[in-house]
């Protein structure tokens, strides 16, 4: 039988067969650069176990398909598309939304479809992107929306056919009652609205509304499994049949029509069973003891002086290395010292984190009193030239 090493917690363990089904206790427990870090867990072996097998392209798949319609019924919606990621179902969404060129999508400067989507929504529909700087620096509210949108049909202008809200975006949550405004708006110019909800499940947890609140005020939502709710792979598209029907097209067409997809969206369920809840609101799930943990965080910091680079609204915390004098690559550094992983400035507390946290607190605090200690010893060097903008993922 092969023989494996595996290092955690600081302590190194060979094994005989490599089991990596060991939750919090694997590498995920000391990972904070994302929640798409963390792992499946034993419960998901054994719901894959049981899964059924049968073709999804066919239609045929029963744990597909009630996962689809579990979704679905949460967000309030008609359909559902299980989709192999996040961006899949943003784009799916985009192409499905979009009927007849010219048009423009209006979405927040920051969103995900914009910075980390390879710039997919313009090779896949030659739409405009109508970038807003949100004037509260937190979310876009239909002031700021307003002040940008394209309505008029003069022939030099690229109307807005989609306007896209990121929830959460940054960890921050745009709260309910602007998504109502927005979409009152939009459904009066006959605009349509997605969701980029990666994160719904944060806002939802933290108690901002009901997954189906939500949703209601959007055309399609996407929401994905393999984030802070820990499964391996994908993500749901949700929205009215006619546009899932669709979205199936284009699924298909770009290679993500499945066969045998039981074996995630078996695990994709528990994930949303345990990890978000049973109910709408997220009713017995972990996510909220996060939210607490990273608060406490934020209060380790606060006490040594530090400030924040975004507000600490769900599940993660962003530090102001600039103020604190740190590079990003020192934070970095100072984690591995202490076996933690660390992505600069983003620290992101997912449940397994949580269940990690005698692990992780005191030497996260260990990290942070280094940090402040270190601040103002280096010499002052010259600054270094940035070209470009640096993507959040490319400091590890
Ligand atoms: C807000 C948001 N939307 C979409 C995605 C894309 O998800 P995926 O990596 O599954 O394509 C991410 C990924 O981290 C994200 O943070």
């Amino acid at each position: 039988m092969k023989k494996v090493t595996i290092e955690q917690n600081g302590t190194t363990e060979t094994v005989g067969a490599h089991n990596a089904w060991i939750g919090y206790a694997g590498a995920a427990g000391t990972d904070l650069r994302s929640d798409t870090m963390t792992t499946p867990t034993a419960s998901m072996l054994a719901a894959v176990q049981s899964c059924t097998l049968l073709d999804d392209v066919f239609m045929e798949d029963p744990t597909t398909m009630e996962l689809e319609a579990h979704c679905a019924a949460l967000a309030g919606k008609e359909a559902g598309l299980f989709v192999l990621s996040g961006t899949m179902g943003n784009q799916l969404a985009m192409r499905s939304l979009l009927v007849q060129p010219p048009y423009e999508v209006l979405t927040d400067h920051r969103s995900h479809i914009v910075k980390y989507e390879a710039g997919g929504v313009s090779s896949l529909t030659g739409a405009m992107l109508n970038t807003v700087v949100p004037k509260n620096g937190r979310y876009l509210t239909l002031e700021d929306i307003k002040a940008k949108i394209h309505l008029d049909d003069d022939v030099h202008t690229c109307p807005t056919r989609v306007i896209e809200l990121e929830n959460t975006l940054n960890g921050m949550i745009m709260p309910l009652e602007e998504c109502k405004r927005i979409s009152v708006f939009a459904r009066e110019h006959a605009i349509k609205l997605h969701c980029d909800g990666a994160r719904l499940w944060e806002a939802v947890a933290s108690g901002a509304g009901s997954l189906t609140e939500f949703a209601a005020c959007f055309d399609t939502v996407s929401l994905c499994f393999s984030k802070g709710l820990g499964a391996p792979v994908g993500s749901v598209l949700v929205g009215s049949k006619e546009v899932i029907k669709h979205a199936r097209w284009v699924r298909k067409s770009i290679g993500g029509g499945l066969r045998q997809p039981g074996v995630v969206t078996a695990a994709a369920r528990v994930g949303v069973d345990e990890t978000f809840g049973k109910g709408p609101n997220g009713e017995g799930g972990l996510l909220k003891e996060t939210h607490v943990l990273a608060k406490e965080i934020e209060k380790l910091w606060t006490d040594l002086g530090g400030k924040f680079a975004h507000p600490v609204e769900t599940n993660m915390v962003w530090l102001d290395l600039d103020d604190a004098g740190c590079p990003a690559a020192r934070i970095t550094e100072l984690g591995k010292e202490e076996g933690l992983k660390l992505a600069g400035n983003r620290l992101v507390i997912h449940y397994q984190i949580y269940q990690n946290r005698d692990y992780v607190m005191p030497r996260l605090e260990r990290i942070f009193k280094k940090v402040f200690q270190e601040k103002g010893a280096a010499p002052n060097g010259a600054a270094a030239e940035k070209i470009g903008e640096a993507s959040q993922y490319q400091s590890h």
